[in-house]
């Protein structure tokens, strides 16, 4: 009989230990090491490949050939983007996200509308669930094939009987491999199963498609190695109570990963949004005090962001802070420089702080807004529709200059915008603006300029 052999692997970050124990040594978490069973026989699934005998030479660099990789495009304006220009051929993309944040759907909009052969494998739904939510996308690619299958040997089995264009495997967890015991969603079991579908997808230039799971610190359930083995690893995130999702990059071997795509979740699937901006700021028909809009930038792509404020007496001793989409660090310390630098007695209020839409923001030059909608809602004034503001704002008060403010500055004049604040300091290339823009040094200036 075959000898079973056992290692014990961290479930959190991978490391395999030659005991158990309660505690994994490197990253100190508790109670994630488990024993799994690893068989070394050498039966791996995809085995197509004739042994080459070929050893690859050094080549000088300048001898070397260039061939623009071959991609395919998804007809899906906003992940061709975030791929770089499409799905490039013999690619490993892994797209993770939350549960019900809307992966599956992305993909099975994509398989259906892209003019490819595509196998869709499934592992978690059953073929009749996919065709309702199909019919629900109502786009038709009557070359799209469905599979419900978690083992790896019969997938490949079905590969080599379809011979599809492209590969989506919903998801990585479910996949199991003959070739190693250990259960579904084990650390070997994925490892394991990666590798084989790299291989093929390297050996016959077919992309694949993996759909993994996110652990609950966010990060993609596996080992890391997961996504140092894959070319592309995509994230799909948003605020599951909000409409909107974005689509990024967080490694990508063939594109830029500053690109970013926007979704907004219908009743008929996601659809693509081509001006993220007009989406972000709400329609109203006044202006409201507390609200101020910010010209951010994420990844390459502008997006002018409403900032909403609620600055109130504080009813308890200790006045609340409370945010969404905003850092709370940053929102105190913008308070304390108010407070310091400013004169504004904000320590005995409540602040509240909202970032429309149910999205996030890291980019420092909503810092601007985020004053403005503060003093605006203090003051009790409204700040009219049409300004807008581009800065971050420094521990002495300080305005401080943006990068790529002309970007900002051009987006704000394509949506309408009279005016924009943004720092002294920035270098504006001087040419003729249709927009006035309001230079600012301090935060006592903003609040001389608006009131
Ligand atoms: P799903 O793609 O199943 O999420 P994941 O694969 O990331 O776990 O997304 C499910 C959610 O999307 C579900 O809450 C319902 C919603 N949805 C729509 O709003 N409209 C649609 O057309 C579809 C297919 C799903
Ligand atoms: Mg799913």
């Amino acid at each position: 009989m075959a000898k079973t052999k056992t290692t014990f692997f961290c479930q959190n970050c991978g490391t395999q230990h030659a005991q158990w124990a309660g505690k994994c040594n490197v990253c100190n978490e508790w109670n994630t090491i488990v024993e799994e069973v690893i068989q070394k026989e050498e039966k791996r699934a995809w085995k197509q490949s004739s042994p080459s005998k070929k050893v690859a030479k050094p080549l000088k660099i300048n001898d070397i050939a260039i061939n623009e990789e071959d991609r395919i495009d998804t007809q899906n304006n906003e992940l061709n983007r975030v791929l770089g220009g499409g799905l490039v051929k013999g690619s490993m993309t892994l797209l993770g996200g939350e549960p019900g944040i809307g992966k599956s759907t992305l993909i099975l909009q994509v398989a259906l509308t892209i003019n490819k052969k595509v196998l869709y494998v499934s592992g978690e739904e059953s073929q009749s669930q996919i065709k309702m939510r199909a019919e629900r996308l109502k786009n038709t690619n009557t070359e799209c094939l469905i599979l419900t299958e978690t083992k790896t040997q019969n997938i490949f089995k079905s590969i080599e009987e379809t011979q599809p264009d492209v590969v989506v495997i919903d998801s990585i967890q479910t996949l199991q491999t003959d070739a190693i015991e250990a259960s579904p969603g084990s650390i070997s079991q994925i490892r394991e199963t990666t590798a084989e579908l790299i291989k093929f997808a390297k050996e016959t230039a077919t992309p694949v498609i993996l759909i993994g799971h996110i652990t609950k610190e966010g990060t993609i359930a596996g080992p890391k190695i997961l996504e140092h083995m894959v070319d592309v690893v995509l994230q799909f995130e948003g605020d599951r109570n909000h409409t909107y999702r974005i689509l990024r990059a967080q490694k990508n071997r063939f594109g830029s990963t500053a690109e970013l795509g926007i979704y907004e979740m219908q009743g008929s699937g996601l659809r693509e949004v081509e001006n993220p901006s007009e989406i972000l700021i709400s329609e109203k028909d006044e202006s409201l005090s507390g609200t101020a809009i910010g010209a951010t930038l994420e990844g390459m792509r502008p997006l002018m962001i409403e900032v909403q404020a609620l600055v109130s007496t504080a009813v308890y001793g200790t006045p609340q802070r409370s945010t969404t989409g905003y850092n709370t660090k940053r929102l105190n310390m913008i308070l304390a420089v108010l407070e310091k630098r400013a004169g504004f007695r904000l320590g005995a209020k409540d602040v509240f702080l909202n970032i429309a839409g149910g999205i996030s923001v890291d980019d420092p030059a909503i810092d601007l807004a985020v004053v403005a909608s503060i003093l605006s809602s203090n003051e009790d004034e409204a700040i009219p529709q049409d300004y807008c503001f581009a800065a971050e704002v420094g521990l002495a008060g300080e305005i401080r200059p943006v990068n790529r403010v002309e970007q900002r500055i051009l987006e704000a004049e394509k949506l309408g915008f009279q005016k924009i604040m943004v720092s002294k300091y920035n270098k504006i290339p001087s040419k003729k603006y249709n927009i006035k823009i309001v230079l600012v040094s301090k935060i006592e200036d903003v609040y001389q300029q608006l009131f």
